[in-house]
């Protein structure tokens, strides 16, 4: 006979890890899914743009690979990576400043993978990481599910003040500094060399490792390149150094790398056995024969050309177009243009306006960690050409206006 206690129904599984509910999904992801329809001009995405993607020297280096040796290609390998695709990331390295050995060289399925690696290597519920105010979202995310508590370091238009990551690193104690030195996710900014100096300088001084995330740094427009934190005195024993090559070949590749002090290196080679045991061995031969074979050089040079013209179209119509009361900055290099509106106006609520006027930005909000600049908005500059991006301008204008922010056209 069954009893009284006896459960009706299956019993429910237990609980999700509190760190997997804890982090939320963007907020404003349900509006811009909204501008995926057609005629819509976005600003918001961080892609890059298609049409410059070498999709035949790709295509080629495919079959190559397939060529030269099919059962290699589809074969099981080694979690660090293929050796002639870890020498060819190593010599790019050492070409821009940093000597490094093919040994120093984990490849990664992204650049978001090495820092996943690198959180699961040194962070433990509870932690403090440092963080840019505002910084790329998915790096929240990263830490947020790892446990850790994200502090924001104080920055100004240059990027962080390394005199407020000393306070902080001294009250905080903090396990890392995470930071996108060159044309930041989201504000395009670069942080000068003497202030990445005196932040290697904090981190020895005071103890604390550094995550130096590099994914725009060959995209650069005008002005010289400033050496990678990495490369700086007191930096060399404890910068994790993360590369990609979605924006100088594509993204749909997914190879990034992760270049560490031995140690690291080989916990985080632990922790993607974890993960996925390897990154697509097709995918690295296809790439080691790309850089083999083409000159990845001579195609940056043409994206960047590219990318020049539209950054500059889009900062003349923000000139022509925008009140004056409007601010953004010029970055030098990069994909996102960092802008403010007038006091008072909020860029979430403008964003829906501006959706009905088919033109999108992501609004600056959710990169903030903290109390946000509801003000603030990311436009990126390189999925359109430089009339579209005109044409789109003008619809954020006309959406500016009806929103009730028009300030008076400039002239
Ligand atoms: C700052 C930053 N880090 C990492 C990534 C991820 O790049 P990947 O495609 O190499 O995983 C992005 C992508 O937009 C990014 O903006």
């Amino acid at each position: 006979m069954p009893t009284a206690t006896a459960p009706a129904g299956p019993a429910a599984p237990p609980a999700f890890a509190a760190r997997a509910t804890a982090v939320e999904g963007s907020p404003v992801r349900e509006i811009l899914a909204l501008t995926q329809r057609p005629g819509v001009i976005s600003f918001a995405g961080g892609l890059p743009a298609p049409e410059l993607f070498d999709a035949d020297g790709l295509h080629a280096a495919y079959e190559a690979a397939f060529a030269l040796s099919a059962r290699r290609a589809l074969q099981y390998s080694t979690t660090e990576g293929a050796p002639e695709l870890r020498a060819a990331i190593a010599a790019r390295a050492t070409a821009r400043g940093l000597p490094t050995g093919p040994e120093g060289v984990l490849v990664t399925s992204g650049s978001q993978q090495a820092l996943t690696l690198v959180a699961a290597t040194l962070i433990e519920p509870g932690d403090v990481v440092l963080v840019e105010n505002p910084t790329y979202l998915a790096a929240l995310q990263c830490f947020r599910l790892a446990g850790a508590r994200v502090v924001p370091v104080p920055c100004d238009g240059e990027g962080l003040l390394p005199d407020a990551l000393a306070d902080l690193v001294a009250r905080e104690r903090p396990k890392l500094l995470y930071t996108i030195p060159t044309f930041q996710n989201p504000t395009g900014r670069t942080l000068p060399a003497e202030r990445r100096a005196a932040v290697a300088r904090v981190a020895a001084r005071l103890g604390l490792w550094l995550v130096e995330d590099d994914p725009y740094g060959d995209l650069r427009y005008e002005g010289h390149d400033v050496p990678w934190l990495a490369a700086h005195p007191g930096a060399e024993d404890r910068t994790a150094l993360l590369g990609s090559f979605s924006k100088i070949m594509a993204p749909g590749l997914r190879l990034g790398w992760l270049r560490a002090p031995a140690a690291l290196q080989r916990a985080a080679v632990v922790a993607k056995q974890a993960a996925d045991l390897h990154t697509s061995t097709v995918d690295q031969l296809a790439a080691a024969h790309y850089l083999a074979t083409v000159d990845l050089d001579a195609h940056i040079t043409a994206v960047r050309a590219a990318y020049r013209e539209r950054r500059d179209a889009l900062q003349a119509a923000l000139s022509s177009t925008l009140p004056a009361d409007c601010e953004w900055n010029r970055p030098e290099g990069g994909m996102f243009v960092w802008a403010r509106l007038p006091q008072g106006h909020d860029a979430t609520a403008l964003l829906r306006t501006a959706v009905a006027h088919d033109v999108a930005f992501v609004p600056g909000a959710p990169f903030h960690t903290g109390t946000p600049d509801p003000r603030t908005l990311r436009l990126s500059f390189t999925t359109h050409g430089p009339k579209e991006i005109a044409e789109g301008v003008g619809r954020l204008g006309a959406a500016l206006a009806e929103y009730g922010g028009g300030g008076g056209a400039r002239g």
